[in-house]
């Protein structure tokens, strides 16, 4: 769902960009992810800041999908080189072929969306085998507060516990390779592993 004007203005603000750039793609960084030579989606992409960070190691390509059309102008607006950014609700990704992204990258959208489930179908399902999905998403601590703080910001049908998270990745098939916890939130590094043909 869209942002409330507030959260909007948090998510586009200094501080935000600080934490993205300093605490959360570090963290991602030293699990494995390494974008180059590599064709990415960013699920949620906001204003752009995260497609700044991953562009600079150099991916084969980059397109970042958003809700937001607002969001989605002030992306293009950076003129990230070889960036391509689309205004697209991220539980239904028909608009890409199966299994033609190596890197799937997720900062916190997740509980923002009721049907949250369908994003990481549809995250399996644009991968192609042996793709990674990089994930991070608040855990109950942290959307208690936020609840308190914001009732409105977020819908309750997200309100899910990272173990949720966890067995709805098991459940479509992904194999969660590491985990971390830092901040209340949790951060994920999720493989689609490769089918091996079964001989006859
Ligand atoms: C908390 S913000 C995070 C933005 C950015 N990833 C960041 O870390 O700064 C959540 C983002 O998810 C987007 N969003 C919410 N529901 C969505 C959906 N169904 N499909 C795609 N994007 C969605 C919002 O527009 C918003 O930009």
């Amino acid at each position: 769902m869209r942002l409330t004007d507030s959260e909007f203005r948090a998510m586009n603000s200094a501080p935000r960009r600080f934490l993205q750039r300093r605490v959360e793609f570090p963290l991602f960084q030293r699990m494995g992810l390494a974008p180059r030579d590599l064709d990415i989606i960013e699920i949620g992409c906001g204003s752009g800041y995260g497609a700044e960070l991953i562009s600079r190691c150099g991916p084969r390509s980059y397109v970042g999908v958003d809700l937001m059309p607002e969001q989605i102008a002030l992306a293009q607006k950076r003129l990230i080189p070889g960036a391509e950014f689309m205004a697209r609700d991220a539980t239904d990704l028909s608009c890409f072929g199966d299994s033609t992204r190596d890197l799937a990258v997720i900062f916190g959208i997740l509980h923002h969306i009721p049907t949250w489930r369908a994003v990481i179908t549809e995250c399996h399902r644009v991968l192609r085998p042996g793709g990674r999905l990089f994930l991070e998403e608040p855990g109950n601590r942290v959307m208690a507060l936020a609840h308190r703080l914001s009732p409105e910001a977020h819908p309750k049908e997200a309100h899910f516990d990272l173990s949720q998270l966890e067995s709805h990745l098991a459940a479509v098939g992904f194999a969660i390779e590491s985990t971390r916890r830092a901040f209340g939130f949790g951060f994920y590094c999720a493989r689609k592993p490769v089918t091996l043909a079964k001989a006859s």
